[in-house]
């Protein structure tokens, strides 16, 4: 990391918290703020519906009482459309939220005013893969990236976030991440709760040090196990409350941390409706006693409080569940050290994952009278079938692993530009892939067990099944109830011992699409790979 040499302590402290963001730093002279370069050019026969123009910079937000905290904050202004389909979200690290309409043709102007190179990506798009945020369209200081795509997904709540090589852990925990909702006819015609009643809430875990600046560190052990802040925020707020009305909400879970997995449950024991998952509502409402969700997962649910008195709270907890993370040496008499060695990591953070704290509270405000029906039926969904894969009878297997250090799909690491002939997919075909997360003894040596939310660009997949080694039954029994399956997914949790099979199909659009691991410092390690689609 460079310095410069005549900045006082206090600026170099906010250097140094930021400054952990970006692996290239830039002297300021480079570029003008305003002045940007474009690296693409739009394209003349793309008839915008819409056109947004956001800017990533630096920026000092409150988010704790006292001094303000650098950020990398995305700042958005409408240049073509409705000024509404943006929310700035000032005075928060979250980046604007965006609202489009399912068959919008969308042109976003990316200007980088940030001390490093990024890129923003569209996760859950169906786009085509330039316009994806690939790794390898990462812009400089001073550059413009101009994406211009439609819209296809379905209604739903998706995200995006910076996705640059070997830093989009660090750059997303400084703020690089935000909404994008879509929505559609068929959405529309549910009369859901809309409005002020359709609540986005994004939770992610950070730690501040004394002088309210963001802390991300990122020793080997921490990024073997993924960062784990020790303090919850939602929408960018700490001790987040969330004042409703004496009626129904929808309310759209999104876990934007780096690591951190989720096991959420109303504190009250109420159980938990779920409408919608990664790629927009399921078929019909599903209830549960508590909701599993990995980084990269969005959950919406129904929440009815139209029985609750004015002044009555309720809380959204974390709940226990446990991981052996040692699993995988089982009977490699290695345990001994290996525990030591995980209890170690175990206590990077003063808030483990896996143990019980709250996430945000709702507080019952006003009464109001509502339609607070909840369809029995939400949206038609065509399941995919295996024979219809391209691979019905010869799956295509992504073992996962970590070990040495390192953290691998089928053994390899990320590199730009490896394609590897496993790794070409034939353009509109479906493709039976299975995640093989040591399943019935996969695991082998040195290795170690974890849990890994696994993501593939593109079109959302529908998950087929998923097979348990006995060796983890129990610890899989405090998850399993959680794992919400149906639906249009983009992201899977793989537990330890575990292989998930998903069908996934690969239409339309030819090129790089990646896969990964959505554990951002696992994926930042290596786990990670292009498929070339052709
Ligand atoms: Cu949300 Cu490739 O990531
Ligand atoms: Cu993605
Ligand atoms: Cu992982």
């Amino acid at each position: 990391m460079k310095t410069t040499t005549n900045c006082n302590r206090r600026k170099f402290l906010k250097y140094a918290a930021i400054g952990i963001a970006g692996a290239v730093t830039y002297p300021s002279w480079t570029q003008a703020a305003g002045k940007f370069t474009r690296v693409n050019t739009p394209s003349d026969d793309f008839l915008p519906d819409v056109e947004i123009e956001l800017t990533m910079n630096t920026a000092d937000v409150a988010i704790l009482n006292g001094e303000k905290t650098r950020v990398w904050k995305v700042t958005g202004k409408v240049i073509t459309g409705d000024s509404n389909i943006l929310d700035n979200n000032e005075g928060t690290y979250l980046a604007p939220t965006l609202r489009f309409k399912k068959g919008q043709k969308v042109r976003m102007i990316l200007n980088n005013d940030l001390p490093a190179q990024s890129i923003l990506h569209w996760h859950g798009l169906h786009v085509p893969a330039n316009m994806d945020g690939n790794p390898m369209y990462a812009i400089n200081r001073g550059e413009t990236y101009i994406y211009e795509f439609e819209i296809l997904n379905r209604a739903g709540t998706y995200f995006y976030h910076a996705h640059t090589h070997g830093v989009t852990a660090r750059q997303v925990y400084s703020g690089l991440a935000g909404l994008l909702l879509v929505s559609d006819d068929q959405e529309h015609a549910l009369h859901l709760p809309s409005g002020d009643h359709d609540v986005p809430l994004v939770i992610q875990d950070r730690s501040f040090d004394g002088q309210n600046q963001l802390v991300y560190s990122a020793s080997m052990m921490q990024r073997m196990q993924g960062f784990l802040g020790d303090r919850i925020l939602v929408n960018g707020r700490p001790d987040f409350v969330l004042p409703v009305a004496t009626r129904a909400y929808r309310l759209r879970l999104v876990n934007g941390s780096n690591s951190r997995i989720y096991k959420l449950a109303w504190d009250d024991g109420t159980p938990m409706t779920v409408i919608g998952v990664d790629g927009g509502l399921l078929e019909k409402p599903e209830q549960h006693a508590y909701v599993m969700m990995a980084p990269g997962q969005r959950r919406e649910l129904w929440v009815d409080f139209s029985e609750r008195t004015v002044g009555a709270e309720l809380t959204l907890r974390s709940l226990q569940f446990d991981i052996d993370m040692h699993g995988g040496m089982m009977g490699h008499g290695m345990m001994g050290h290996r525990r030591g060695m995980m209890g170690g990591m175990m206590s990077v953070s003063t808030l483990p994952s896996g143990s019980d704290y709250p996430i945000l509270k709702i507080r019952v405000a006003k009464k109001e009278q509502g339609d607070n029906t909840l369809p029995k039926a939400l949206t038609p969904i065509t399941e995919l079938q295996t024979k219809n894969a391209a691979n019905a009878n010869n799956p295509k297997t992504i073992t996962l692993s970590m070990e040495h250090m390192s953290a691998l799909l089928n053994g390899r690491s990320y590199k730009m530009d490896d394609i590897q002939p496993d790794e070409i997919i034939p353009v509109n075909s479906l493709q039976l892939i299975e995640f093989d997360n040591g399943f019935d003894g996969g695991m082998h040596g040195m290795m170690m067990d974890m849990p890994h939310p696994m993501h593939l660009h593109g079109e959302q997949f529908q998950i087929v099944k998923r097979e348990v080694s006995a060796h983890v039954t129990d610890n899989y029994a405090t998850v399993s109830a959680g794992l919400i399956d149906g639906g249009w997914q983009d992201t899977v949790l793989v537990m330890p011992g575990e292989k998930v099979t998903i069908l996934k199909p690969f239409n339309d659009f030819k090129g790089l699409f990646m896969y990964h691991c959505h554990n951002l410092e696992h994926e930042d390690m290596g786990m990670m790979r292009d498929f070339l689609i052709k």
